[in-house]
């Protein structure tokens, strides 16, 4: 089974730059000194992902050693969340630029540019060569700031592009944003940060608030892509809410994670699983210095994902035979087996039993990944009462959707 698409690896010239900057401000220091002050800086970091809240929003954008920290550490892995999910707008979602004229894209909560960056990227990876006008919108001025030096300082990776900077809080969306509209909008990790505000009545509400404003921000064909943490909590919200907003405005569709425009029945049910996919990558080299002491999981992209436009969905099929994984592979002794969520707006087991697969079939098959959507060619009669589907070979099951990063392109020729 081979990826149905090749997307463009981190480029390791931006991996420079961010460690440039780092000994630039710190030229003093020696080189482990300096990791240990990233790594210091990164434990507080990601203890708010994953333990206490109480390092806020704020300090990501307020201070050279939290934006320093995040760019040589988080950077590429938020880069790589999105390029997978632009590329899937655009390999499986139907996004395409306009035939004329510049491409115009929204960052909302842009940081230091590592999801709108990573747009830039793979536009001109593809070949494609509208100019390109990137807007990023985030309350952290100094974010901004390295967004713009990064940018024009690495122009060969994003020809014929500008990149303006508008300082604002998303909290309070203005009228005048309302105004322009555009080809993509991204919001790459951002969204979630929006619940954290304690002066706000009600979170949640602002997080709304903030989707319903972006449908009159789309061009007719244009997509809002969006990205989030790979937290229960956080994914069942993005799928509710995105859900939400495509109910309030009958012309607007959810393109993905799912098909023909259907909401996540993740969300509203007892399963085990969430939305979320979780893609293998290779970890920058000095991700892995960085994290050397401190364990973290690098070897992993884990991220929830929704998509949002006005143009009909593509149609991928509508039954049990189209589905996305929404869990890991399950080896068992006699069995290999997946989750996935179908066109059907059901959940199935898709059960291979090990005697029917050669040794390279099973390689193939353990190589699927959390994200990627498949079919299934069998007849119904294959579905069994606790809907579980009897796959019969590998034969039968063809990827539609399986994007892997093409890591060759980094090496040195
Ligand atoms: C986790 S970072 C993600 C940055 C970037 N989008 C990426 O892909 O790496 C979240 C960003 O949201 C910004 N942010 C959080 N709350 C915000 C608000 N109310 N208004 C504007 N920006 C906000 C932060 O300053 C930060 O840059």
């Amino acid at each position: 089974m081979q990826p149905t698409t090749f997307l463009p690896p981190f480029p390791q010239a931006v991996e420079k730059w961010w460690w440039m900057e780092a000994c630039n401000t710190w030229p003093e220091i020696s080189e482990d000194k300096l990791l240990n002050l990233i790594r210091k800086e990164l434990v507080k970091q990601s203890d708010r992902f994953n333990k206490f809240r109480d390092f806020e929003p704020e300090s990501y954008g307020k201070r050279d050693l939290s934006i320093l920290g995040y760019g040589n550490f988080y950077f590429s892995r938020t880069w790589t969340a999105m390029t997978y999910a632009f590329g899937e707008a655009i390999h499986l979602r139907g996004w395409v630029p306009p035939k004329k004229g510049p491409i115009r894209i929204l960052d909302l909560g842009s940081g230091t540019g590592a999801s709108g960056l990573s747009c830039l990227h793979m536009i001109r990876s593809l070949g494609i060569d509208n100019h390109i006008q990137l807007e990023a919108v985030d309350y952290s001025s100094k974010s901004l700031a390295f967004l713009k030096k990064l940018h024009s300082a690495k122009k060969e990776l994003w020809s014929d592009t500008r990149v303006t900077t508008t300082r604002l809080d998303l909290k309070y969306p203005s009228e005048e944003n309302y105004r322009k509209k555009y080809d993509l909008i991204i919001l790459g990790y951002s969204l979630n940060e929006l619940l954290d505000d304690k002066e706000q009545d009600d979170p949640e509400e602002c997080y709304k608030q903030v989707l319903h404003s972006i449908p009159a921000q789309l061009k007719s064909n244009g997509l809002a892509v969006i990205t989030e943490p790979a937290q229960s909590n956080l994914c069942h919200l993005l799928q509710q809410s995105s859900a939400e907003v495509s109910k309030t405005d009958k012309d607007l569709h959810l393109h993905a994670p799912y098909f023909n425009g259907m909401q996540c029945p993740l969300a509203e049910s007892n399963s085990k699983f969430f939305s979320h996919e979780v893609r293998k990558t290779l970890p920058l080299a000095t991700v892995e210095k960085i994290n050397r002491p401190l364990n973290l999981e690098i070897r992993e992209v884990k991220f929830g994902l929704s998509m949002l436009g006005y143009a009909i969905p593509r149609n991928l099929g509508n039954s049990y035979q189209v589905c996305r994984l929404i869990s890991p592979l399950k080896k068992r002794k006699g069995t290999v087996s997946f989750i996935g969520m179908a066109a059907n707006d059901r959940e199935y087991t898709y059960e291979f039993q090990r005697r029917d697969l050669e040794k390279e079939e099973l390689n193939d098959l353990m190589y699927l990944a959390r994200g990627d959507i498949v079919k299934a060619n069998m007849p119904e009669e294959a579905i069994s009462a606790n809907e579980r589907i009897r796959i019969s070979g590998m034969d039968k099951l063809h990827p539609l959707y399986m994007p892997r990063i093409n890591h060759s392109e980094n090496k040195p020729s």
